[in-house]
């Protein structure tokens, strides 16, 4: 039998700060009927000092440990995928591994924007495929807030923070309705790196390092490339749109999420949506809403979850998942 990752256990983390959007409507000039009806967002979560990529990240990962009754001896490898780290080294995966009590294996960051959690799960398989690894943290965790303009009502209005993390062990299965990670496919496109960017880091000085998005181009693309994506899950692994038990897409818009959950001919009730109360928290949406819609029961084990995002770089993927 083939070795296969299985999702034993999901976690997540949101900042106790919640801000509505009429209190951003009292900082820039904005209104929450302009952020509803464009985005569907109706608040976000905002990290206080304390909450950072790393602390978020642990306790998303703390939760996705218990759910799989794990604990530290069993994780061999971390993956943070994440744009904000605390700090530019060590990797916010290393500080995480200290704080979970980990003393084996390894870890790392991974930035892919938006998309870094459908990133980081298919390193994850890959490493648990080839036997690499027998447990793998894969954990996304952002603090979007601390890299906004919150000057400007185009960006600020749209992102919130938060962390989401799944925990993979190696098991065995074959064929589509055994347990496991059925596929990931990634892609990248360089030449878009200017309608969705941070205009600085660390190596520039000269920068301070605030998001810059070209909103509707970012839109044009998403639900053209994420369509793509979609079908190519479906057919590599030869399935048809009413095999997919639930959506759980990258929450940046609800717009977007809607005329995804039409393409796949979805009722609305199997798409996971948070982006109203969480926005986007970029690598983090996509494990958040996950988790959400596993604890309150209805994602089960046996379900089929097709996973999605789109995000600066331009980066974009899907991840297939028989719960
Ligand atoms: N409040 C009030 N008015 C606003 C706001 C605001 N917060 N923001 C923009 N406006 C104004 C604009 O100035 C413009 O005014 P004008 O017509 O007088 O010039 C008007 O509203 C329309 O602005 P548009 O940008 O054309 O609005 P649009 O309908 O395109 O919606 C939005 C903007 C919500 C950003 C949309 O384009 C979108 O969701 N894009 C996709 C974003 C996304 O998917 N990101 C995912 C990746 S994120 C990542 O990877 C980090």
């Amino acid at each position: 039998m083939p070795t296969r990752s299985i999702l034993t256990g999901i976690g997540g983390y949101l900042p106790e700060k919640i801000v509505t959007n009429d209190e951003l409507a009292a900082r820039v000039d904005t209104s929450d009927q302009w952020i509803r009806e464009r985005t569907g967002i109706r608040q976000r979560h905002l990290a206080g000092p304390h909450e950072t990529a790393a602390f978020m990240g642990t306790k998303a990962a703390q939760a996705a440990l218990a759910d799989a009754g794990a604990g530290p001896d069993d994780v061999d490898v971390i993956l943070v995928a994440t744009s904000t780290p605390d700090q530019a080294f060590p990797a916010t995966a290393l500080r995480i591994q200290a704080a979970l009590g980990v003393t084996k294996g390894f870890g790392f960051d991974l930035a892919a924007a938006c998309a870094g959690f459908i990133y980081a799960l298919s390193v994850a398989d890959g490493m648990i495929r080839v036997g690499q690894a027998r447990g793998v943290l894969v954990i996304g965790s952002e603090v979007y807030s601390r890299i906004m303009n919150w000057q400007d009502r185009t960006t600020c209005v749209l992102f919130g923070d938060g962390a989401g993390a799944v925990f993979l062990q190696a098991g065995e299965g074959e064929g589509n309705d055994a347990r496991g990670v059925l596929s990931t496919h990634l892609h990248a496109q360089g030449t878009l790196g200017d309608i969705l960017y941070v205009d600085g880091a660390v190596g520039r000085h000269d920068l301070p390092g605030t998001l810059v998005m070209n909103g509707k181009e970012v839109f044009r693309q998403a639900v053209t490339r994420l369509a793509g994506a979609v079908d190519e899950a479906l057919a590599a692994n030869g399935l048809v749109y009413n095999d997919i038990d639930w959506l759980v897409p990258h929450q940046a818009n609800l717009r977007i999420i809607e005329a995804m959950g039409k393409r796949l001919s979805l009722p609305p009730e199997r798409v996971v949506i948070t982006v109203d109360r969480h926005a986007n928290t970029s690598a983090a949406s996509v494990p958040l809403a996950l988790a959400e819609a596993y604890a309150d029961g209805r994602i089960k084990r046996g379900d089929l979850v097709l996973m999605e995002a789109l995000g600066g770089g331009l980066t974009w993927g899907s991840a297939l998942v028989r719960m």
